[in-house]
């Protein structure tokens, strides 16, 4: 059985590099076998959390929404803006949001469970989101407690490196990216089968 990927950026912008870093990690992964979901976080509008919004009218829609598409992944590829050394707000508060949905196993489980994970960044800049891998991995293994493959990827100059429609320009980038699609196959392969 192929091994599901699920495949988005922490930004909505429609020129968005890291949307086109996750179109081509997606791309890629389809060549290797994978069963590929791309989404764009601009279809899945959620306020920014507050408690007691979450205590009057509990988990909005959208993450619900993003939680069932979860729940039948195997693996997942976030490919996150760096602003000011860190990952997007955008991309938190979703992140954030869809912990609210629990599992009422002890401990309980959020949907971000029970996956492997593969993160990378991509910038205008000479380090290509270098330093927001260190805080996504730091934030998924810590903060959601899953499982991060050590292949990271960062893209510097990404808007003369991607392609609006998934295809990199640079032979490097792409055995990078290849290597870490490789990875996040593999292990998620693994996992699922137990
Ligand atoms: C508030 C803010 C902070 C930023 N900080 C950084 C930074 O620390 N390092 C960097 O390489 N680029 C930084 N940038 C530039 C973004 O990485 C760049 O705009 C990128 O293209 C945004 O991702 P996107 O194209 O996927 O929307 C920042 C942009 C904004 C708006």
């Amino acid at each position: 059985m192929s091994v599901k990927l699920l495949f988005f950026a922490g930004s909505t912008r429609e020129a968005s590099l890291n949307k086109r870093l996750a179109k081509a990690a997606a791309t890629q992964a389809k060549e290797l076998g994978a069963e590929i979901t791309f989404l764009d976080l601009k279809d899945f509008a959620m306020p920014l959390y507050c408690g007691d919004l979450e205590k009057e009218q509990g988990v909005p829609e959208p993450a619900k929404k993003l939680a069932d598409i979860l729940s039948v992944q195997d693996g997942v590829f976030i490919a996150s803006p760096e602003y000011n050394s860190s990952f997007s707000p955008l991309l938190k508060n979703t992140l954030d949001w869809v912990s609210r949905i629990r599992s009422d196993t002890t401990p309980p489980r959020t949907p971000w469970h029970n996956k492997i994970y593969a993160v990378g960044s991509t910038s205008m800049g000479a380090m290509g989101g270098i330093r927001v891998i260190q805080s996504m991995v730091g934030l998924l293994t810590n903060g959601y407690q899953v499982h991060v493959i050590p292949n990271t990827v960062a893209v510097p100059k990404g808007n003369d490196v991607l392609g609006a429609d998934g295809t990199i320009e640079s032979p490097q980038v792409e055995a990078m990216l290849l290597g870490a699609m490789k990875a996040l196959h593999d292990t998620a392969k693994l996992h699922a089968a137990g």
